[in-house]
C-alpha cells in the first residue's frame, strides 16, 4: 500500500495551489474526529430541563465551554472545523469544475464525491441540532417539516425522522446517534472509496492532459513524479498556511460574524418562543434560497414541495456533471469565452443565492432568487449544448510546467 498510494504513484508534476483542498478535507475530517470524540465525553443529549431550568445538553455544552479544561479550545476547533470543511470542500468541488476533473475516467471519483457531500450535508445538519440552542431547534423544526411536503408518506415520514409529532427529546438522541456513528462510518467508507477510486485512474491536473498517455521504457508517466515524498512535503505548506487561517478564526473570530455560530444558538431551545428570523447555517443558504424560490404550486402539489424537489435536485445535479460535459477539453486553459463567462456567472449566482438565503423573505430578495435559480439550473441543464459551442484551443501533448 504504501509503494502503490505513495512512494510509487505517480501524481502529475504541475499540481497547483487548487490540489491543496483534497489533502485539507481530509485533515479536517481528522480534526472533526478527534475534537468530536472529545467533545463526546461531556456532552449529553438531553432535552430534560435541569435544576436550573436550563436543558441538559444546552447547559453540557456551556459546562465544556467554561468548566471542563481546553473544553472552549476543543468546541471550537469543532465548530470553527464545520465551516472550514465546507470551505474547504466548495474549494475542492470548485477545483473540479476549473479543470475538468469530473469527466472521464473519473466519474467514480466524481460519484463519490457528491456522496461525501451528501453525507457532509447530513452530519452537519444532525450536528447543528445537539446544543439544543433556539438556532437548533428551530431549524431542525424547520427542516424536518419540509418533509411533510411529500405528498402521501410526507406526514409519517416526517414523524419518523423526529420520533415524535415536535422536535424534542427523542429528536435529539437520533440525531446525537446519526451524528456520531452512523453517518461518520459512511462518511469515512466514502472518503477511502473516494481516494481509491482516483488512485486506479490517477490525478488529473490544471492542463487536463492525462500522463499515463505518455510513460518512459519502465512503464512510469514522463510527467508524473512519486506521491511521496514531492507532495507530501508539498501538502505541509498548504497545511501550515490552513492551520495559521483556521487559528486566527477560532481564537479570535469563533463565531465568525454570527455565520460560523449563529447569535440565537446562544440562548437554549424554547418550544414556545420562535426566534423572529430562522436561517440555516450560511453553506447550506444557498440551496436554502433555491428551496424559497419556488412559490408557485403545479399539478396540484403545492409550491413547498416543488421547493424541497429543486433544493434536492440543486445538490443532485452536480452527480451528472461528467454526462452533461460535452466539451472536447477538460481544462479552463483550453476552453473559450463561453465556459468563462457561464462559470463566473454561476459563481456569482453562487453568491447571491447564499446570501439571500441568510436574509428575511422578501419580494425583491424573491425575485432575485428566482432568477439565480433558473441560472444555476440552466448552467447545468444546458451544458450539453453550450459545452461543445465553445472555442477551443489546443491541448498540449504534455503538461505545461515551469
Ligand atoms: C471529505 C471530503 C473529501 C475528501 C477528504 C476528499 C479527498 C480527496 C483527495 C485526497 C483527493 C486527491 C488530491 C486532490 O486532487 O486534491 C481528491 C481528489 C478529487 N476529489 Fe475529493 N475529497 C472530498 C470531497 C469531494 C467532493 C465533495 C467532490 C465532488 C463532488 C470531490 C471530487 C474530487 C475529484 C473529481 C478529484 C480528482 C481531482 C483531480 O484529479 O483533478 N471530492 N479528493
Amino acid at each position: 500500500m504504501w509503494k502503490g498510494h505513495l512512494s510509487e504513484y505517480y501524481a502529475p508534476k504541475n499540481f497547483n495551489f487548487w490540489y491543496f483542498f483534497g489533502s485539507l478535507a481530509l485533515l479536517v475530517l481528522v480534526i472533526q474526529i478527534v475534537t468530536g470524540i472529545f467533545l463526546v465525553m461531556h456532552y449529553k443529549p438531553d432535552a430534560a430541563v435541569n435544576a436550573n431550568g436550563v436543558p441538559v445538553a444546552f447547559a453540557s455544552v456551556e459546562y465544556i465551554m467554561r468548566d471542563v479544561p481546553g473544553g472552549w479550545l476543543i468546541r471550537y476547533m469543532h465548530s470553527t472545523g464545520a465551516s472550514a470543511f465546507f470551505i474547504v470542500v466548495y474549494m475542492h468541488m470548485f477545483r473540479g469544475l476549473l479543470y475538468g476533473s469530473y469527466r472521464k475516467p473519473r466519474e467514480l471519483t466524481w460519484l463519490f464525491g457528491v456522496g461525501i457531500f451528501l453525507c457532509l450535508m447530513g452530519e452537519a445538519f444532525f450536528g447543528y441540532l445537539l446544543p439544543w440552542g433556539q438556532m437548533s431547534f428551530w431549524g431542525a423544526q424547520v427542516i424536518v417539516n419540509l418533509f411533510s411536503a411529500i405528498p402521501i408518506i410526507g406526514p409519517d415520514l416526517s414523524i419518523i425522522i423526529r420520533g415524535d409529532f415536535v422536535v424534542g427529546d427523542a429528536t435529539l438522541n437520533r440525531f446525537f446517534s446519526f451524528h456520531v456513528i452512523a453517518f461518520p462510518l459512511v462518511l469515512i467508507g466514502l472518503v477511502a472509496a473516494h481516494v481509491l477510486a482516483l488512485h486506479e485512474t490517477g490525478s488529473n491536473n490544471p492542463d487536463g492532459v492525462e500522463i499515463k498517455a505518455n510513460k518512459d521504457e519502465n512503464g512510469i508517466p514522463r510527467d508524473g513524479i512519486p506521491f511521496h515524498p514531492y507532495y507530501t512535503v508539498k501538502d505541509i505548506v498548504g497545511v501550515i498556511v490552513f492551520l495559521m487561517v483556521f487559528s486566527a478564526v477560532m481564537f479570535w473570530a469563533p463565531e465568525g460574524g454570527g455565520y460560523f455560530l449563529e447569535t440565537p444558538n446562544f440562548y437554549p431551545a424554547d418550544p414556545l418562543k420562535t426566534p423572529p428570523h430562522i436561517a440555516p447555517v450560511w453553506y447550506f443558504t444557498p440551496f436554502y434560497s433555491i428551496l424559497r424560490a419556488v412559490t408557485y404550486p403545479l399539478f396540484g402539489l403545492d409550491a413547498k414541495f416543488w421547493g424541497v424537489v429543486a433544493m434536492g435536485a440543486s445538490v443532485v445535479i452536480f452527480a451528472f456533471l461528467p454526462w452533461l460535459d460535452r466539451s472536447p477539453v477538460k481544462s479552463i486553459r483550453y476552453r473559450g469565452p463561453i465556459y468563462k463567462t457561464l462559470l463566473t456567472i454561476f459563481v456569482i449566482c453562487f453568491f447571491i443565492l447564499g446570501y439571500l438565503g441568510t436574509l428575511s423573505p422578501s419580494p425583491m430578495g424573491e425575485l432575485v432568487s428566482q432568477i439565480c435559480s433558473v441560472f444555476y439550473f440552466g448552467f447545468f441543464l444546458g451544458m450539453p449544448w453550450w459545452s461543445r459551442m465553445d472555442k477551443f484551443s489546443p491541448v498540449p501533448d504534455r503538461v505545461t510546467f515551469k
